[in-house]
């Protein structure tokens, strides 16, 4: 019986408890008013009237304590959900009330699905994450291919070139003028193709990178692309640190991306680059007083215009679970700045 009385819908046991305390009034009144017709009529409606109330708060309060705790049981769970706490169940057993009931199996319902597509979608990051790592990995050493060819190849083959040329122009008698003439351009030409053969193979792979390190490598960078723009750099370096190559490739790369947005962007006068390393992580500051830019709309836009320099920076810090941060100000320049941990997960 309490059972049933239990998993009546809370409606049913407001609208049953009500007609209970009414019958009772009602047959309880009659039969005390057939005993006690001679005691004064205000007594009697005092009686009843207390009675009738105490009576219906009772059970009111019996209905509604059996309700609150379907809701109660509902509400912790969702609290636990508002926590972060996905895999947390409402507890069905406990929800007596039908209605309660359904609602809270549908709710399970849906934290089973959800719980499933966070699982999925945390196993395709995972993997989207060792792909991107990957395909970092395999693009830094397929730069470190060409530099490698580059340099011993192309560079040798072009000084051995100059030096054939050079050879060449002593061997002709010095009244061929226009011989010479035309043997000292090809001698320029050769020099000039040679010396951005070898800004190419920096480019690509900064051999003061490997054997310096980041600091000497960012400030060789800065200087050759920046200075000759009349652009002022400060630098606030330790220089002699050594990070594992994957955060000094990273690092590289995210400031060779920064110097050469100033250089096509900022029109700076004055550039500051910090470089620290504390226990635990890499700080890597780029600051400018450039132009600067607006930098929502530019994130809403920079996909849509196939601009990834910003969108590749984010991607290398967040991969070595670091964290990329820009503030561009119109008219104040830009300010980057780049942690990442020093442990590397393997
Ligand atoms: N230091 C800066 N000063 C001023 N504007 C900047 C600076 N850095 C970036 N920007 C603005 O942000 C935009 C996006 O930069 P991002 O590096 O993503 O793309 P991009 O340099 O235009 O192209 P790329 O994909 O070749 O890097 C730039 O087009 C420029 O307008
Ligand atoms: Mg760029």
């Amino acid at each position: 019986m309490l059972r049933w009385w239990k998993r009546l819908p809370i409606l049913y046991k407001v609208l049953s408890g009500n007609a209970v305390v009414i019958i009772i009034g009602a047959i309880g009144g009659t039969y005390i008013t057939q005993q006690l017709v001679q005691a004064s009529v205000a007594g009697l409606i005092l009686f009843f009237a207390s009675v009738g109330i105490v009576l219906s708060l009772l059970i009111n309060y019996f209905i509604l304590r059996t309700a609150l705790r379907s809701i109660d049981v509902l509400q912790q769970t969702v609290e636990r959900i508002d926590r972060g706490d996905t895999t947390v169940r409402a507890n069905i057993d406990e929800i007596d009330d039908p209605q309660f009931h359904h609602f809270a199996k549908s709710l399970n319902t849906m934290l089973g699905r959800l719980a499933t597509h966070t699982h999925m979608i945390e196993a395709n990051r995972a993997q989207l994450h060792l792909l991107s790592r990957q395909v970092l990995s395999a693009q830094e050493d397929e730069r470190k291919r060409i530099a490698r060819e580059l340099h011993d190849d192309t560079s040798g083959s072009l000084a051995r070139i100059l030096l054939n040329i050079e050879m060449c122009s002593t061997l002709v008698p010095k009244q061929y003028h226009e011989i010479h003439d035309k043997l000292d351009a090809t001698c320029t030409l050769g020099e000039q193709t040679l010396e951005n053969v070898r800004k190419m193979v920096f480019d690509l792979r900064p051999a003061l990178l490997d054997d310096l390190g980041l600091a000497a490598a960012i400030r060789w960078y800065a200087k050759n692309n920046l200075e000759s723009l009349g652009i002022q750099l400060q630098f606030e370096m330790a220089s002699g640190l050594r990070g594992a190559p994957m955060v000094e490739t990273a690092l590289f790369r995210i400031a060779q991306e920064a110097i050469t947005n100033i250089v096509r962007h900022a029109d700076a006068q004055h550039v500051n680059i910090q470089l620290s390393h504390s226990p635990t992580v890499w700080k890597l500051t780029i600051q400018d007083d450039g132009r600067g830019f607006d930098l929502k709309s530019m994130l809403d836009e920079s996909a849509a215009n196939y601009h990834w320099g910003l969108f590749g920076m984010r991607e290398r810090a967040e991969l070595l679970s670091g964290t990329f941060t820009i503030e561009s100000t119109i008219g104040n320049g830009t300010r980057l700045l780049v942690e990442i941990p020093v442990e590397q997960m393997p």
